[in-house]
């Protein structure tokens, strides 16, 4: 019992350093925070938000832009409402209020004004955005099965109870694959889909001791699902859901009266889908807890993210060990920071504070690498690099410092 209460201590101090962090250094701020706040909404500052395009491009990279069966499509958020009827969205995209009753978290919303208004509703997954686009990316772009689409975008769900900073929001984002195949093959590709997912999250950074697969039961599927697998992962507030992969059969472009013409057969059929689904505010909020740790340098405790290079909001941070040194800041700027800003765009400029003071604050955005430039920078054109993880610092050329940093980010 003992053991129980100091794990669940640390696990809520765990949590309360992220969210204290995460405002600290500009990374998310509660949403409308000087009104009170929105309860289930956040805002992203700067670096939260380098941080999420990092996740998002890596995705897209891997995903998309890494294979040639995979179409991207930006659909728009809100759609005729007849989408959600078909879907089943309506009728059954629905949560038990504390009282019993069923719930539907859709946002409604009406589109135009007076008599002519009409009914719509924000979308609560990106998938519909894909199969209504279905038949104008086969029209488009001939794609042979099986093939992919995939987007990345927001979606909006009135969660009854919002909870747990970025896991259960009302507004967030997802990044989907509706990956359409031929009946047969279903259980082939759900299980390389599987795998797909696995290795995206270990690239990514997350930790893999954290994350757990649940084979979900029939009564706990959504409605389209005839199979589907949850990703969980061990946050600091219990086991709970990260990712997805269903098996939505023919179900959406069935009910959306699409079909496919197999050319090789020359035969209409009605593709099947696997869909692995990702949220990227739980991949955010789940790479924070895997990546933060706590050490102890120079007798003082320090915590710091433990990002991944390509990952990290910021590559590497530049300063002059002294601000009050114009041959040094002017060095510091010109041979060194505008160079490496040109090259690599997250590029921080830090010359706040002595030395230590300057380490601390980029351990706790994560910065890998942070350069300074000293005296003797001046009369032999080498710097300091010192790394996060290890507090090691070795002297290189300014004129290697692009490739070293290069090398590493990979
Ligand atoms: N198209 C399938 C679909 O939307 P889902 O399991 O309902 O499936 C997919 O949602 C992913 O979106 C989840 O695995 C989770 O990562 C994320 N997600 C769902 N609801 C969320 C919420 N309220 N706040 C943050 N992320 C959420």
């Amino acid at each position: 019992m003992l053991e129980k209460n100091k794990k669940e201590n640390r696990d809520n101090d765990l949590m309360e350093k992220i969210v204290s962090l995460c405002k600290r250094r500009g990374f998310v701020f509660q949403g409308s925070e000087i009104y009170g706040g929105l309860a289930g909404t956040y805002d992203w500052g700067h670096f939260g938000l380098a941080l999420k395009n990092n996740i998002k491009q890596n995705w897209w990279k891997k995903f998309v832009d890494g294979r040639r069966d995979m179409y991207g499509v930006d659909a728009a958020v809100l759609m005729n409402s007849k989408v959600w009827e078909i879907s089943g969205h309506v009728a059954g995209f629905s949560d038990p209020t504390p009282d019993g009753k069923q719930f539907n978290v859709m946002f409604k919303t009406q589109i135009g004004a007076g008599e002519e208004a009409s009914v719509s509703y924000l979308r609560p997954e990106t998938a519909q955005g894909m199969f209504v686009n279905f038949k104008n990316t086969v029209d488009a772009f001939h794609p042979k099965l099986p093939f992919g689409m995939a987007q990345v975008g927001k979606a909006f769900r009135n969660e009854i109870a919002p909870r747990d900073f970025l896991f259960r929001q009302r507004e967030f984002e997802q990044m989907e694959i509706e990956y359409f195949v031929k009946q047969e093959n279903w259980e082939k590709y759900f299980e390389y889909w599987k795998g797909e997912m696995l290795e995206w999250m270990q690239e990514v950074g997350l930790d893999m001791n954290k994350v757990h697969e649940l084979e979900v039961e029939k009564e706990d599927r959504a409605h389209y699902s005839s199979r589907t697998i949850d990703f969980e992962f061990d946050y600091p507030f219990g086991k709970k859901e990260l990712f997805g992969l269903a098996y939505r059969t023919d179900f959406d472009l069935k009910n959306h009266k699409l079909d496919y013409i197999d050319e090789e057969e020359g035969e209409k059929i009605i593709p099947h889908v696997i869909e692995p689904t990702f949220g990227v505010d739980r991949a955010v909020l789940a790479l924070l807890v895997s990546v933060y740790a706590e050490d102890k340098k120079e007798g003082e405790v320090r915590s710091y993210l433990k990002f991944k290079p390509n990952i990290a909001p910021v590559i590497c941070a530049v300063s002059p060990l002294l601000k009050n040194k114009p041959e040094l800041v002017e060095y510091a700027d010109l041979k060194v920071y505008a160079p490496l800003k040109a090259e690599f765009g997250r590029v921080a400029w830090d010359d706040n504070g002595n030395i230590g003071k300057r380490y601390r604050r980029q351990d706790e955005i994560g910065t890998p690498f942070c350069i300074v430039i000293d005296f003797d920078t001046l009369t032999d054109d080498t710097v300091t690099v010192r790394d996060r993880d290890t507090g090691e610092q070795v002297r290189i050329k300014v004129d290697d410092l692009r490739s070293y940093i290069k090398e590493r980010i990979n």
